[in-house]
């Protein structure tokens, strides 16, 4: 059998960072009512010049670097993103050129939130198939070009970033199982609802989001796909070295932990200077715990997704 291991990964912050104090002289918020119900200081915001392609871009060397594994070595990059370069070519394709790579597969995933764990899924049963032996999968989100910055119930939330994997064909996993769901019954409480039209936009290009009804969704999906997953894979909760569910909100985590009854210890949480990067949250996430040193050779990590769709995930990983 074929399986796909974690060989190498990366991510990249743009150095522009914002604090909650920036913001509250800028809107009617407040650094102390954003930690108390977020968990969240900071964020990184892009530059006018860098697009996901170029943040996905440096995730990616990096990554690449980690692993030993050279751009044209690569016969497949998926990129989740729910904000690309442009409506098409792919941010895959984009970032496929300014690696310097030709001729492997390459097309984005968008699943919003659950983006990464949608792509690592998809990525890992194409390489179970054994038509691919070296994949780069990455998630980069620019977000803050979808933000209504006069609207505090969603600016203060997000940030901008990216983090990549490369994955190898190996023959032992590496990603146990994969479960991915969705429910578009939900689209409305998490969207952007517009598109480009007749050299316009049509609707809005804002996100708009019913912050209460995700934050209880998104408990209840977490805890169901983390059980769906360990079952899957056929292990216990209990042999989970490290959590990492999509950084949306630290209580959002919090509350996942503790449900799952597994110690606090083991949660990852980047969310408190990242913000929510979206796609970007559980690659950046996982690429700080290893750099690190805290997450190891040999350890169990479970990775999950939530968001808009609605979509939520989780694959179960030894590194
Ligand atoms: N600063 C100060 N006050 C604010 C702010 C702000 N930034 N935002 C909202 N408020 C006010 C509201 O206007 C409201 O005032 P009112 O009582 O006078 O009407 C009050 O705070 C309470 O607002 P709620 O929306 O009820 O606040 P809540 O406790 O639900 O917290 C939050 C809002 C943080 C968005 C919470 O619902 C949440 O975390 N939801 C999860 C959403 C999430 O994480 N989304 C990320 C994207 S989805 C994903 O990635 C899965």
């Amino acid at each position: 059998m074929i399986h796909s291991r974690i060989a190498g990964t990366g991510s990249y912050l743009p150095p522009t960072v914002l604090t909650n104090d920036e913001l509250s002289r800028r809107i009617d918020t407040s650094d102390a009512w954003i930690q108390e119900r977020t968990g969240i200081r900071q964020r990184h915001i892009a530059d006018k010049s860098q697009a996901s392609s170029d943040l996905a871009l440096e995730a990616s060397r990096r990554a690449l670097a980690a692993a030993g594994v050279k751009p044209g070595e690569l016969d497949l990059i998926v990129v989740a993103t729910s904000t690309p370069d442009y409506v098409f070519p792919s941010t895959a394709c984009l970032l496929q050129a300014k690696l310097g790579a030709k001729g492997g597969a390459a097309f984005d995933m968008q699943a919003v939130c659950s983006g990464f764990v949608y792509a690592l899924a998809t990525a890992d049963s194409l390489m179970k198939n054994g038509i691919y032996k070296k994949a780069l999968v990455v998630g980069a989100e620019v977000f803050s070009r979808i933000l209504d910055w006069n609207d505090r119930a969603t600016c203060v939330l997000f940030g901008d970033g990216a983090g990549a994997v490369v994955l190898e064909a190996a023959d032992k996993p590496g990603v146990h199982a994969s479960v991915l769901h969705a429910d578009g019954s939900y689209a409305g409480i998490l969207s952007v609802p517009g598109n480009v039209c007749g050299g316009g936009i049509t609707g809005s290009p804002f996100l708009q989001m019913q912050g209460n009804q995700v934050f209880k969704i998104a408990v209840k999906v977490l805890d169901d796909c983390a059980r769906e997953v360990v079952a899957a894979a056929g292990l216990r909760l209990e042999d989970v070295d490290w959590l990492i569910p999509h950084q949306a909100n630290v209580r959002i985590l919090e509350a996942t932990v503790k449900r799952l009854g597994l110690p606090r210890e083991r949660l990852v949480v980047t969310v408190d200077h990242h913000a929510n990067t979206s796609a970007a949250s559980v690659p950046l996430a996982l690429d700080e715990y290893v750099r690190s040193g805290r997450i190891k050779a040999g350890h169990r990590v479970m990775l999950q997704g939530v968001g808009g769709g609605f979509t939520w995930g989780a694959s179960l990983v030894t590194m």
